[in-house]
């Protein structure tokens, strides 16, 4: 199975932005450990991350037909991007959506979620292990 990671707005900054929240995790080091859970779960994993809603959604697209999943963290696009819900509607593979925060329980403004009802599953507030939860669900998935 090949499994696509998405990382949107910000996410490059993991480590440096506000560590306090989001850990000290550098995303280089995320993108290693995803490939290194992948690996115990049979799982190929690529990763992507982009600070453009359009480019998130272009490598969406790409998708379809070529990989059996997706985990993304869309960052703060997660509480606005109607275009986002529906390119992830449209590829019609199961996506997987991760928060690194408890996006509940902070601005009420994070808790709003226009992504999760076109997703498999969401799982917020565990850190960066979420992304390994994230690829144990898909890996549960699979026929
Ligand atoms: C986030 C939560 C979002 O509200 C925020 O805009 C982010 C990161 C998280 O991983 O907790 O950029 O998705």
């Amino acid at each position: 199975m090949r499994v696509l990671i998405v990382n949107g707005p910000n996410l490059n900054l993991l480590g440096a932005r506000r560590p306090d929240v989001y850990g000290e995790t550098t995303l280089g080091e995320l993108e290693d450990l995803c490939r290194r859970w992948g690996e115990d779960l049979g799982i190929a994993v690529e990763t992507f991350q982009s600070n453009h809603e359009g480019a998130i959604i272009d490598r969406l697209h790409e998708t379809i037909g070529t990989a059996g999943g997706v985990v993304i963290n869309p960052g703060a696009l997660t509480h606005y991007s109607y275009a986002l819900h529906d390119a992830i509607e449209a590829i019609g593979i199961p996506v997987v959506e991760v928060h690194i925060s408890d996006v509940s329980s902070r601005e009420p403004w994070r808790a709003e979620s226009v992504v999760s009802p076109v997703c498999v599953a969401t799982i917020s507030g565990h850190g960066i292990d979420g992304y390994r939860q994230a690829l144990e669900h898909l890996a549960g998935l699979e026929p």
